[in-house]
């Protein structure tokens, strides 16, 4: 799709959920750690775990059976070229189709595609192994290591990259000086295609990251909803 039509990428982590996105057509899902912050609660990715991302991905794979299914691999899953490959391929038996990983592991990217597992890379802000969620790449050495990092991780065989929350131009940048398509997520228009947190894209939740954008208040319709019922039962108007 590079250089032909902009990829719509979504995350998803329940099965109803990736119904709608197949639905709706969106060629893409990506099955992230994001699961961890966005509807288990907690204040990072790095509690997610092998067995959570195995679940997801498996629930996922029953609402959407005819689309690319990208499942994340979790924080310290891919520690050495053996370990990313036995767990690459778990995520591949519970239903994905390629798998993500964060940062420039070229080894174990090449161990991957060796192994005819695809591969997605992410650079710019990794949130695995990020201190804070500040954009990244703003001074010269940074820009120029995430740049050196994109062409690492292509050239070690990845089909697809993520870039995160980095200034436009150095998405531009990196867009036009690497094969394989970008997807970005606060990294500027010029990226080969955007991926958003489905949570945020619907308004499910309380708090959304800047470069995001809400198509829908689907938490202020879940609130109304139940406050409806609640006062049909204390009413004794419902059943
Ligand atoms: O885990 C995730 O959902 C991601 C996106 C933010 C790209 O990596």
């Amino acid at each position: 799709m590079k250089g032909k039509e902009p990829i719509a990428m979504l995350t998803a982590y329940t099965c109803p959920i990736a119904r709608y996105l197949e639905k709706s057509g969106v060629p893409i899902i990506l099955v992230g750690d994001t699961v961890g912050m966005v509807e288990m609660g907690f204040n990072s990715t790095c509690h997610v775990t092998m067995d959570h991302m195995q679940y997801h991905v498996a629930a996922v794979r029953r609402g959407a059976t005819h689309t690319h299914i990208i499942g994340d691999l979790p924080y310290q899953s891919y520690e050495s070229p053996e370990s990313a490959l036995s767990n690459a391929r778990l995520l591949l038996e519970a239903g994905a189709d390629s798998v993500k990983l964060e940062g420039p592991h070229i080894e174990e990217i090449e161990h991957l595609v060796a192994n005819d597992v695809a591969v997605v890379g992410h650079t710019g802000l990794t949130p695995q192994t990020a201190v804070n969620f500040k954009q990244v790449g703003n001074e010269a050495a940074d820009a120029k290591r995430i740049v050196d990092e994109a062409h690492q991780i292509a050239a070690a065989g990845a089909f697809l990259l993520v870039l995160e929350h980095i200034p436009s131009n150095l998405g531009q940048e990196i867009t036009e000086s690497t094969e394989i398509p970008t997807i970005g997520i606060g990294a500027g228009p010029a990226c080969d295609g955007q991926v958003l947190v489905v949570n945020d894209a619907l308004g499910i939740g309380d708090y959304w990251p800047s470069f995001s954008k809400q198509y829908a208040q689907i938490g202020e319709i879940i609130q109304q909803a139940v406050a409806r019922f609640k006062a049909e039962v204390v009413n004794r108007q419902f059943p």
